[in-house]
């Protein structure tokens, strides 16, 4: 075995930040995509997940079981961003709970991160397309507003893009996710990387060179080796700063 085998053999093994009660305003119940959610209407998590919960400004609000909000440190310096909820997410309440989260998981623990430190996970749309749709642009852009509050909340150090609707859905992006993945981009001020979908690599098993799990090893390493230069330039700028949970190993 390579070494980046040994390390793709360790992909083969969360907290919730679910209700808790907030003010929520009437005024304010999304019912439609025409009611603004502008940047600042939401000053916790569980404000949001509570608005998600009562959502209808598209139809997938018809057929949820639940809303999938995110999961993971609420101060994480990594937020990743997946496409949308499956069955699994839909009967628990949670993003990446299936096999695509299973190998998503796995594929962090290769590198030492996870989400009781290092990491949130959410989606670009949070509730179940029906039979694992795309999600439409139009859904898209009605849970778009949710998305940025939680970005704004979180504010990462470093967003992934975990495949191309994430990638497209939000930063609009037209070059293809195989194109563009393992490359740093800039949207809204913020560093990001797009990455290929974890879905996408449980249907080609192939740990080949060149194969999508050799590319994410690639790429899962560039971003482990990013968050610690950042670390490293952190506690070189402030004495004593290593105690911050962004950066607790
Ligand atoms: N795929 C996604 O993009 N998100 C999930 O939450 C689960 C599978």
């Amino acid at each position: 075995m390579t070494s980046s085998e040994e390390q793709l053999s360790l992909f083969q093994n969360p907290t919730t930040d679910s209700e808790a009660s907030a003010a929520a305003q009437p005024e304010l119940i999304p019912t439609d995509a025409k009611i603004p959610i502008p940047p600042g209407t939401y000053s916790a998590m569980t404000e949001i997940a509570q608005h998600c919960n009562v959502c209808h400004r598209c139809g997938l609000g018809e057929t949820r079981t639940h809303a999938v909000v995110g999961r993971g440190n609420l101060q994480a310096p990594i937020m990743i961003i997946g496409e949308a909820p499956g069955q699994n997410e839909d009967e628990t309440g949670l993003p990446f709970v299936g096999k695509a989260g299973q190998l998503l998981d796995k594929i962090l623990a290769s590198v030492k991160l996870d989400t009781d430190n290092h990491i949130y996970i959410c989606n670009v749309i949070k509730c179940r397309p029906p039979n694992n749709r795309v999600p439409t642009t139009d859904e898209i852009s009605a849970c778009k507003p949710y998305l940025l509050e939680q970005i704004r909340l979180v504010d990462p150090k470093i967003i992934l893009f975990t495949g191309a609707t994430a990638l497209k859905g939000l930063t609009g992006e037209k070059r293809g996710i195989t194109k563009i993945r393992g490359n740093w981009i800039e949207w809204e001020g913020r560093l990001c990387m797009p990455i290929l979908h974890p879905a996408y690599l449980l249907r080609n098993p192939s740990r080949e060179r060149g194969s999508p799990k050799w590319l994410m090893w690639q790429d899962i390493q560039a971003v482990r080796a990013k968050l610690d230069e950042m670390q490293h330039s952190r506690d070189q700028g402030s004495e004593g700063a290593s105690a911050d949970l962004r950066f607790r190993d």
